[in-house]
C-alpha cells in the first residue's frame, strides 16, 4: 500500500529514511519501534494509551468470541460499503487497540491506523504492520498525510474526546478522496447522563491526577461496585439505579452474553475510559447531522445507536477544494 506522507507542521513533503522521516527544512520525526511519531511524548491522551496497552485484547471480537465490533462497524458502514472493503484504502483515526482494525483487515481493506496515544503500541502488537497495514502516532488535526488519499475514513468512539470536534470532523473530511466516505459517531447529551452524579464527580477528580494513579483507583472502584451491579444483572430497573449511584460502567444490560470474566474486563476498561478522558463533548443527533452536512457531503445519514449518534456521508467530486482546515 502506498501512502503519500507530508510534514504535519509545514505541510511540505517528507522522505522516509531508516529511523526517521526527514522534512524539507531538515527536521526529523522519529520512527520508534517501527512506528513514526508525530506527537509530543506527553499529551492529553496519555490515560487512553495506558488503558489500551493494559486491555489490548479485551474488546477484540477474536478474544470475546462475540461479533460485537463487527456488528457495530457493519451498521456504521452500511451493508454495501462493508461488502466492498476489499482493496479499499481506509484511514482508521483514533484506532485504539484495534477492535475495528481487526474487522477491516479481515475483510481485505488496506488500513492506515493512527492514534495520538501509545495505543499504537497495542495496535501493533495485535496487528503488526505489513503491506496491508500502516501505523502512525499522530493527531487527527495534524495528520502526516497528503490530503484526499483514502476511500474511507473511519473514526469511531473518538470525536467527543478531541479538543475541538468540529475541527476534527473537517480534518477527517480532508483525508477522504472525492467519491469516498466518512464514517463517524459521537456521544449525545441525555438526561440519564446528567443524573449519573457518581460518574460526573469521580471524573472531575480522576482526570486531574496522574494516569497511573487514576488507573489504580478505577480498578478499585470496579472491585467494590461491580458486585452490586451483578446482583440484579437481569433487571433493567436495578441496572438503571446502579448507573446512577455508582461510578462504574457495566454491560449486564447491553451485552448479557458476555461471561463473568469478560463482564469484569469490560467494566474495568470502560470505567477507566469513562472517568479519565480529558475531553468529553456531548451533542444532539440534529446538531451532529448538521455538522456532517456542513462538510458538504452527500447521502448523509444519521441515526441513534452505539455510543449515541452514528453517521456517514460521501464526499462529492467537486468539493475537494472547499474544505480547508
Ligand atoms: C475511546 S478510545 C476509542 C478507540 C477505538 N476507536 C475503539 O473504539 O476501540 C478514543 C481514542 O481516540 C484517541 N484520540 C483522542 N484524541 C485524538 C486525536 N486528536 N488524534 C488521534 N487520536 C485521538 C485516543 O488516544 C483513544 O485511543
Amino acid at each position: 500500500m502506498k501512502i503519500l506522507w507530508k510534514d504535519p507542521n509545514s505541510c511540505s513533503a517528507m522522505i522516509k529514511k531508516k529511523n526517521f522521516f526527514l522534512t524539507e527544512s531538515n527536521d526529523k520525526y522519529e520512527i520508534k519501534n517501527k512506528i513514526p511519531r508525530f506527537v509530543d511524548k506527553k499529551n492529553y491522551t496519555d490515560a487512553f494509551g495506558m488503558q489500551w496497552n493494559y486491555f489490548r485484547k479485551t474488546q477484540l471480537d477474536s478474544y470475546s468470541k462475540f461479533p460485537l465490533s463487527e456488528q457495530r462497524l457493519k451498521r456504521c458502514l452500511g451493508d454495501n460499503l462493508f461488502s466492498t472493503l476489499k482493496g479499499k484504502l481506509v484511514l482508521e483515526a483514533g484506532c485504539g487497540a484495534g477492535r475495528f482494525t481487526e474487522i477491516l483487515l479481515d475483510n481485505g481493506a488496506n488500513v492506515t491506523s493512527i492514534d495520538m496515544s501509545d495505543a499504537v503500541e497495542a495496535n501493533q502488537k495485535n496487528f503488526p504492520q505489513d503491506e496491508n497495514h500502516i501505523i502512525a502516532q499522530a493527531d487527527i488535526c495534524k495528520l502526516p498525510f497528503m490530503k484526499e488519499q483514502f476511500d474511507i475514513v473511519i473514526c469511531l468512539g473518538v470525536i467527543q474526546h478531541t479538543q475541538y470536534p468540529e475541527q476534527t470532523l473537517k480534518a477527517l473530511c480532508n483525508q477522504v478522496k472525492p467519491g469516498g466516505w466518512i464514517i463517524v459517531d459521537h456521544y449525545v447529551f441525555s438526561w440519564s447522563y446528567s443524573t449519573q452524579i457518581a460518574k460526573i464527580l469521580s471524573r472531575f477528580v480522576l482526570k486531574r491526577i496522574r494516569p497511573e494513579k487514576a488507573f489504580l483507583i478505577t480498578g478499585y472502584l470496579v472491585k467494590v461496585f461491580l458486585p452490586l451491579h451483578r446482583i440484579g444483572r437481569r433487571s433493567k430497573i436495578w441496572q438503571a439505579l446502579m448507573r446512577r449511584v455508582t461510578p462504574v460502567v457495566s454491560y449486564y444490560n447491553d451485552f448479557p452474553e458476555l461471561s463473568d470474566e469478560l463482564q469484569k474486563e469490560w467494566a474495568l476498561l470502560d470505567t477507566h475510559d469513562n472517568l479519565t478522558d480529558c475531553y468529553k463533548h456531548l451533542t444532539t443527533k440534529k446538531k451532529f447531522k448538521q455538522s456532517i452536512h456542513n462538510l458538504g457531503l452527500q447521502g448523509v445519514k444519521c441515526w441513534s445507536a452505539g455510543i449515541g449518534v452514528e453517521g456517514r456521508g460521501m464526499k462529492p467530486i467537486d468539493i475537494s477544494n472547499i474544505i480547508n482546515v
